[in-house]
């Protein structure tokens, strides 16, 4: 195959986390800089999956500039990348529900994010998700995956650079391309490749077993990429290790220490050779040098993101640009969603 095509997306959850940045966000703009006139890139801010939870207007819209903005303060550059809003594209809610009718209900039960999103036990089944003694279970909630599978499908993608929560999803989409070209006798949907960053998972500071994440009600558990040095210093500062003394990667057995470590190494890749090797070096730190030593790699790597962040609010203030940008970037996807969608709709006689 000579060409490639990259897609990913992100919630408009507000300005994104250290998780989002090093296990997605950093890499998507890696691929931008290194693509070849044969790549075709596409970054989606995807609000169509934030309203499977309840969403206040305002804060959405909210959320939503603030996506857009973190997506060029990290350096994606709409010149390179088809940066646009889910919602902004019709094709992505009309190839869903073709791919609805396509979709086993079974494979869908056995997904773990519906089940997470409502504290579900991982063997749940829908049917556990009653009114009332627990949250509703939506539709939507439960076929999150297959509108996930329409983003990535629309645009003929070869390549998925996702965390690693997002591999089953992708797992799912690949099933449900086959099948479908399969029912139909057609190669119209490419079977796309999971791209993990180095930076699989990053945990939690406040609850080093959990994934750093924008739907944790502890705002100390994660470090947005616009934090000020001085509320970096503070949370790494308050992260929960333990009382083992001396430094030292594991996973496992010291969750909260390799996530500190892991945090410093993926910021910047030229202080050691690995996580471990880190760990190695600072084996006889004290437990507070060793934060204080995170907090300044992180604040270095991020702050030039946060300038940038900063000026471009300041521009949208002045010039108001923004919605114009999203505007262009929308009508790029659109008219490629378009062509794969007449190729699908003649397909199934639409
Ligand atoms: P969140 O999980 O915070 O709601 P999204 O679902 O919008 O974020 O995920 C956006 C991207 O960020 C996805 O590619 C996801 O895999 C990645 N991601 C989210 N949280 C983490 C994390 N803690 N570590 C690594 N990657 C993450
Ligand atoms: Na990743």
């Amino acid at each position: 195959r000579s060409y490639k095509n990259i897609f990913s997306g992100i919630q408009p959850t507000g300005v994104p986390h250290l998780g989002n940045y090093l296990g997605a966000l950093r890499q998507w703009v890696k691929l931008q800089n290194e693509a070849d006139n044969k790549t075709n890139l596409y970054f989606s801010i995807v609000d169509l999956h934030a309203i499977t939870v309840h969403q206040n207007a305002e804060q959405l819209r909210r959320w939503r500039k603030e996506m857009l903005v973190s997506l060029y303060a990290v350096g994606l550059d709409p010149a390179r990348s088809v940066i646009f809003c889910q919602s902004m594209v019709p094709q992505h809610s009309e190839l869903m529900w073709i791919l609805s009718c396509h979709a086993s209900m079974g494979y869908l039960s056995r997904m773990t994010q519906w089940k997470s999103k409502l504290s579900l036990p991982e063997n749940a089944s829908p049917l556990d998700a009653t009114p009332k003694d627990k949250p509703a279970l939506r539709l939507g909630l439960f076929s999150y995956p297959v509108l996930q599978a329409a983003d990535v499908l629309l645009y003929g993608t070869t390549h998925v650079p996702v965390g690693e929560d997002q591999a089953q999803h992708l797992e799912f989409t690949r099933e449900l391309a086959a099948s479908f070209n399969h029912a139909h006798s057609t190669t119209v949907f490419n079977q796309p490749e999971t791209i993990l960053s180095p930076a699989k998972r990053v945990m939690s500071l406040t609850n080093p077993t959990k994934k750093m994440s924008k739907s944790d009600a502890d705002v100390k558990s994660r470090i947005l990429i616009t934090d000020e040095k001085d509320v970096i210093e503070k949370k790494i500062k308050s992260a929960l290790t333990d009382s083992i003394e001396g430094v030292a990667y594991d996973r496992d057995a010291r969750p909260g220490v390799s996530n500190l470590i892991d945090i410093m190494y993926y910021m910047d890749e030229s202080v050691a050779a690995s996580p471990e090797e880190l760990a190695r070096d600072f084996k006889d730190v004290s437990m507070r040098a060793l934060k204080e030593r995170v907090a300044e790699v992180v604040d270095k790597n991020i702050e030039p993101v946060r300038t940038t962040y900063n000026d471009i609010m300041a521009k949208d203030e002045r010039d108001r640009y923004l919605t114009d940008e999203a505007t262009h970037g929308a009508w790029k996807a659109k008219s490629q969603a378009g062509r794969k969608m007449e190729v699908v709709r003649s397909i199934m006689g639409l």
